[in-house]
């Protein structure tokens, strides 16, 4: 660990003359610690997620005497490795509690952006404004470094605890599960074809009179309605294989527009009355899961 502290202080060049000027910037920047705490749960607070986390009262009152403890730490002059150690068990508690990464990428961007503007205020006329603009931005980034370097390590943790025959499986079902994607891909153009096909088959028969006006318009507004769908089913499985998440909810979607168009049809229909009012059931069902999925899968990191 010692090795490692230093490796890391050596290539962010944080020194000695680093180290003293933060210390000299104590003073100056513990004054305005409550201005960064009340700013700091501003900020946090419009994650939206963050209330899953603090929870209640306590939690909060919790964390805030630690971030606290924590800012005023970052100008004591003392990078030692017992600091270094803090740091990271403070990423540990953060992994350990599954905040995303991206949360605290985002409260540095407020830490780095209050204390750079602190320093600034009360050094705008020193001719070591840059040193010290410099030595904050090097604590900084070393305290990021250190936090976020727990994440990568639950990561690379959760892989190397695998035996070779499970990496070697990992691999295979990777390799399999991107062509299969690449073929689902292909399958869903064919099918943004077929729905094309079929509003084009739908505006054949309004005009060539094989159907009435009021059936024509609704069916050919539900054949666009399926393509509009099978067009977002495509974007969806784009983000899939960019390496976003599963968009099931984009099949949903298709599968509701498709029961929009039997309604839009049947309702012309005094005797599929039954029929449209069950497609209905149908429709409010998956709408329903398809809200499930948006709002409580949602992926955080
Ligand atoms: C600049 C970024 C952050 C710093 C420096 C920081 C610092 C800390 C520290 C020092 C602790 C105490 C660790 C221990 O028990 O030893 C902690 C815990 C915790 N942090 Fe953070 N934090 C940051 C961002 C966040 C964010 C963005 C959230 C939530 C949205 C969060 C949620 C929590 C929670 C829930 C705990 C556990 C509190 C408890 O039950 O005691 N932190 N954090």
């Amino acid at each position: 660990m010692k090795e490692q502290y230093n490796r890391i202080k050596a290539d962010y060049e944080f020194a000695q003359p680093d180290e003293a000027l933060l210390l000299q910037m104590k003073p100056q920047l513990e004054s305005c610690v409550d201005e960064f705490l009340d700013g700091f749960y501003n900020f946090i607070w419009n994650f939206g997620e963050s209330a899953e986390f603090l929870k209640d009262e306590e939690v909060i009152a919790r964390h805030r005497s630690k971030i606290r403890q924590w800012y005023l730490d970052l100008f004591n002059g003392v990078y030692d490795i017992s600091y270094f150690l803090k740091l990271y068990n403070i990423g540990e508690v953060h992994v350990k509690l599954g905040l995303p990464t991206h949360y605290v990428n985002a409260a540095f961007n407020y830490v780095r952006i209050f204390a750079l503007g602190c320093v600034q205020k009360k050094y705008h006329d020193d001719s070591s404004l840059a040193d010290r603009i410099k030595a904050v931005e090097k604590i900084i980034d070393i305290n990021l470094d250190v936090l976020t370097s727990s994440y990568r390590e639950e990561e690379m943790g959760r892989f190397l605890s695998l035996t070779s025959v499970e990496k070697t499986l990992l691999g295979f079902l990777k390799k399999i599960s991107s062509y299969f994607n690449y073929l689902l891909a292909g399958a869903l153009v064919l099918v943004a074809f077929f729905s094309i096909g079929l509003f084009g088959y739908d505006i054949y028969l309004l005009f060539s009179g094989q159907t009435n006006i009021e059936k024509g318009i609704l069916t050919t507004l539900g054949s666009l309605l399926i393509l509009w769908a099978a067009i977002e089913l495509i974007h969806a499985e784009m983000e899939h294989l960019r390496g976003g998440r599963f968009a099931l909810e984009a099949f949903i979607t298709l599968a509701i527009a498709a029961l929009i168009r039997k309604i839009l049809i049947f309702s012309l229909s005094s005797e599929k009355t039954t029929d449209v009012l069950m497609y209905g059931v149908l429709v409010l069902c998956l709408s329903i899961s398809s809200w499930v999925i948006v709002t409580k899968f949602k992926p955080l990191k």
